[in-house]
Formats: structure tokens, sequence, C-alpha cells
């Protein structure tokens, strides 16, 4: 039976913590950490959840890509667990679109990140992927990843003049149909 799992907000000092290495993906405090999570994820219809978020300083998250208001054409995946996931190389190139965060509602701001992504990370069995992620799916795993470094989006944007509050971002949207 999965629980729903409290979200920290910005303030907890688990958010600015570096967390730390799995080294068990089978363990069940991790499996059950997990299901939490992926169970918490849906119940939001969020894009992604790190451990930190659950308060547990771990470096697992969620990648939960579906298409939404903003993204349309967002790849449909099944959300997927990344144990100790990292990045093995990146585009040269970044590019700057919107991000918000589970942890710090009501907010947006417009980040940049790396246009693809290759990486490698443990999944539930246990075993070792590796994979290239472009736009979206690449964006939602910087997210995450840097939620496992103790850094939230707030602190990739380049001026405080790129954070929006949700309600003036979903006017501009509006305003963009
Ligand atoms: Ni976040």
């Amino acid at each position: 039976m999965e629980t729903l799992l409290q979200v920290a907000q910005l303030g907890a000092p688990v958010l600015r913590q570096k967390a730390k290495k799995i080294n068990d993906a089978g363990d069940a405090s991790v499996q059950k950490l997990i299901e939490d999570m992926l169970a918490t994820v849906k119940d939001v219809s969020g894009l992604g959840i790190a451990a930190p978020q659950v308060y547990q300083s771990l470096r697992l998250f969620i990648v939960a890509s579906h298409p939404n208001q903003r993204y349309p054409d967002a790849p449909y995946m099944d959300p997927l667990a990344m144990i100790n996931p990292h990045i093995l190389s990146h585009s040269e190139e970044e590019y700057l679109d919107w991000e918000g965060c589970l942890s710090i509602p009501g907010l947006r701001g417009c980040v940049p990140r790396w246009r693809w992504i290759e990486v490698e990370y443990t999944d539930a069995s246990g075993s070792k992927h590796q994979k290239k992620f472009s736009a979206l799916v690449a964006r939602i795993f910087q997210h995450e990843l840097d939620h496992l470094d103790g850094i939230l989006f707030v602190d990739r944007v380049r001026s405080s003049r790129d954070l929006m509050t949700d309600k003036e971002y979903l006017k501009m949207l509006e305003k963009k149909k």
C-alpha cells in the first residue's frame, strides 16, 4: 500500500543538502520509497520528484514526462525511478524554458539547461542504464539531478526578472495562444 508523502518546501534544510548515494537499490526501504514517490508524483500530476523533496536525502528521483498544458507534445513515458543518476556528456548549447517545482509552489523560472544529455542511472530492479535524453525529458532530468545536490531552479535563473508567479505565467500562456 503506497503512502502519499509530504513535500518539503523552500526553506527546508533537506532541500539544500547533498544527497547520499544508494548502495543497495533492492533494499526494502528504497523499494518502499520509490513506490511512495511514484504515488506522490502521480497524485499531483508532476513531471518529476526527487527524494530530498520528500525529506529523504538520497540520490534517487522519478522522471514522469507526460503531455500537459505547457508541453502538449511532451512525450508520455511511464514514470521512471532513477537511482544514483549522473550526466556522462551533454550538448554544447543550453536553451531556456520555464520550470516550476513542487517545493516552490506558485513560482516559475526561465532556466537554461543543456539541450541533450547522455546519462547513466540504476533502475528500481538494480540494472544500470545509459541513455540519451533531449528537450523536456533532459530538462526534467537536470532539474531533478540538481535537487540531489541541494540546488533549486531559483538558483539557476540568470536574473530575478526571469521569475514569474503562476498566475501571471498562465496569463502569458493564454496570450500566446
Ligand atoms: Ni523541483
